[in-house]
């Protein structure tokens, strides 16, 4: 990708606007999971909810995605007053050097002004390279608390971290329910917590 100073960069939102709908079904990369029922059914009841899908478009291309929503409708077993859960971010790697995360993270601060605060969850350790801590922390997070988990499939141990970005001044922190976490994920299939369908047990994870 070639960057020049005419290089036009602007955020939309997919959640409601259909032109780029297909995304709002698949990650930017990786297989389409249109017909994901789990993910469809996610959707359809968040959306109603104030969840958002957003896409950073850089010179004409999708380079950039940011999903969250108000912790009733997240990914994730966060609670708390008027707290938004970002589900996921990724900036493409040819994309980088422009912190396109921040710009993200700063529209969806922007957006959600009502909002006590902004949570999601970081990992360590974890094989791969999604969802690292440090690059959370960049983006403005911080961690609050952490629990060791094994992947019961996998057999290998990492931790996963409650992160915490206040929105205004003395706000309750959030809190997270550890044992749901232990369920996994079911609304994205690229998820790192990802809980196959063909995996019958209700926990994926389990304290380690
Ligand atoms: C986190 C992320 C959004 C940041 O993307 P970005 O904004 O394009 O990142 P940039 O290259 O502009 O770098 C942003 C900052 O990180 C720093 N940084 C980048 N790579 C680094 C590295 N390897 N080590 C240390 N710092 C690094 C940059 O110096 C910059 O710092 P600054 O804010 O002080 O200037 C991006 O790396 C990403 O998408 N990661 C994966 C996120 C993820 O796991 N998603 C879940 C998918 S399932």
């Amino acid at each position: 990708m070639v960057f020049t100073s005419s290089s036009q960069k602007k955020i939309i939102d997919i959640a409601t606007d259909s032109k780029y709908e297909k995304y709002l079904y698949r990650c930017l990369g990786g297989p389409p999971s249109k017909h994901y029922k789990k993910r469809i059914e996610y959707l359809k009841q968040a959306i109603l909810k104030g969840f958002h899908k957003k896409l950073l478009i850089f010179n004409g291309e999708v380079v950039g995605t940011i999903e969250y929503a108000p912790s009733e409708v997240s990914y994730y077993s966060i609670s708390g007053d008027k707290i938004i859960v970002m589900n996921c971010i990724w900036v493409l790697r040819k994309a980088k050097g422009h912190n396109f995360g921040k710009f993200l993270v700063q529209d969806m601060i922007q957006s959600e002004k009502y909002a006590s605060g902004f949570a999601t969850i970081a990992l360590e350790n974890h094989w791969s390279p999604w969802f690292r801590k440090w690059q959370m922390e960049k983006l403005g997070y911080n961690p609050l608390e952490f629990v060791n988990v094994m992947h019961k499939t996998k057999g290998r141990a990492f931790s996963i971290h409650l992160m915490w970005m206040p929105n205004k001044p003395n706000t309750k922190p959030p809190t997270w329910n550890q044992q749901k976490l232990l369920e996994g994920i079911t609304f994205c299939i690229a998820h790192p917590l990802y809980h196959p369908q063909t995996y019958k047990p209700n926990q994926i994870l389990e304290r380690h």
